[in-house]
C-alpha cells in the first residue's frame, strides 16, 4: 500500500532517531517533512501552522521523533505540538506495548488532568481532570477489544478511592463494558498498588486501561523495568475510520524525550523510533481497504 506519512523529527535526538527509523518504512509512500520545534520556535514563534495541520490532517499517519527543549518553558511545546496534535485529530487511544513484559497500555489520550482547563489565580493553581463519558467509554472499548482479541486479562487503573467522581464514571463504564464482552476477565486496582505490582510482580497483568496521567507515570516505568526508555514505542489513535476526523489515523513516536545531553552525538538508540515506524506500517495494514 502506498501511503502518504508526515514525518515530525522534532528537537534534540529527535531528528536522529527518526532518520534510523525512516527506511523501516520502506520505499513507495510519499513523505512529507513537518518542520515543528524548538529551532522554528525559537526563531519564529510558531508551534504548529496551519500549513502543518494541514499536511498531518491530509497524511495517512505521522511519524514523530521528539519535541522540548532546555531553552523553550515547560509546556510550551508539549502543550502546543504533542497535545495539540493528540485533542485536534482527536486520537483517545494511545497504545504503549512492553513486549518484555507481556503488557500492553491503553492510556485515554484526549483527556485527564491534560485537558488543559484550569488556570492560575495569585497563590491558587487548578488543573483541571476532565472524564466525560464519550472519551472514558470509547477508550475502555477499544481496550475490552484489544484484551478480547489476545484473549487476554483486562485491568482497570485508576485511583478511585481519592478521585471519587472520576473514578466512579471509569469503574460503572467498565462494569457496563464487562456485560458485553463476559470472556474478558476484568480486574482493578489502584494506580498506586498497580505501580508496586509492576515492579515486583509484572506477570499479573496483561493489557492495562487507564487514564491520561496515570498512562503517563506508569507507562515510563514499565519502560524502565523492560529494557529502557530507548525500546519503548506508543501508537496514538484514532482507532475507528468511521469518527475519525481527520485522514490520519495515528501519531507514532518514542516514548522517550529529546535527551538533549547526548543529542547529536550518535548516542541515542533509535530502537523506540524504529518500533514506532513499524507500528505505523501495522496501523496502515489494518486498515479496512477502500475502493
Ligand atoms: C509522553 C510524554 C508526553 C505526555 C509529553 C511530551 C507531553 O511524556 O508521551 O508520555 O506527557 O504525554
Ligand atoms: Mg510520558
Amino acid at each position: 500500500m502506498k501511503a502518504r506519512v508526515a514525518v515530525l523529527p522534532g528537537d534534540g535526538i529527535g531528528p536522529e532517531v527518526i532518520e534510523a527509523a525512516l527506511p523501516v518504512l520502506g520505499a513507495g509512500h510519499s513523505l512529507v517533512t513537518i518542520e515543528a520545534g524548538a529551532e522554528r520556535y525559537l526563531a519564529t514563534g510558531e508551534l504548529l501552522t496551519e500549513a502543518d495541520m494541514e499536511a498531518i490532517s491530509e497524511s495517512d499517519a505521522l511519524l514523530m521523533g521528539a519535541v522540548g527543549d532546555p531553552r523553550v518553558p515547560d509546556g510550551i511545546l508539549e502543550r502546543g505540538i504533542v497535545i495539540r496534535l493528540r485533542q485536534e485529530l482527536d486520537l483517545y487511544v494511545n497504545l504503549r506495548p512492553f513486549r518484555e513484559l507481556g503488557l500492553l497500555f491503553v492510556r485515554e489520550n484526549t483527556e485527564g488532568p491534560y485537558s488543559g482547563e484550569g488556570g492560575r489565580d495569585g497563590d491558587r493553581a487548578i488543573e483541571v481532570n476532565v472524564n466525560t463519558r464519550r472519551s472514558v467509554e470509547r477508550c475502555l472499548r477499544y481496550a475490552f477489544e484489544v484484551a478480547q482479541a489476545r484473549s487476554a486479562r483486562l485491568t482497570l487503573v485508576h485511583k478511585t478511592n481519592v478521585l471519587v467522581h472520576a473514578g466512579a464514571l471509569w469503574r460503572e463504564i467498565t462494569d457496563e463494558l464487562a456485560a458485553e464482552f463476559p470472556g474478558v476477565p476484568v480486574g482493578y486496582e489502584h494506580a498506586d498498588a498497580a505501580a508496586y505490582h509492576l515492579v515486583t510482580e509484572p506477570g499479573r497483568f496483561d493489557v492495562i486501561v487507564t487514564d491520561n496521567l496515570f498512562g503517563d507515570l506508569l507507562s515510563d516505568l514499565a519502560a524502565g523495568l523492560g529494557g529502557g526508555l530507548g525500546r519503548a514505542a506508543s501508537a496514538n489513535l484514532h482507532p475507528d475510520p468511521i469518527t475519525r476526523p481527520t485522514r490520519c489515523l495515528g501519531l507514532f513516536e518514542p516514548v522517550h524525550g529529546t535527551a538533549p545531553d547526548i543529542a547529536g552525538r550518535g548516542l541515542a538508540d533509535p530502537s523506540a523510533a524504529i518500533t514506532a515506524a513499524h507500528m505505523l506500517l501495522d496501523a496502515l495494514s489494518q486498515e479496512p481497504a477502500t475502493t
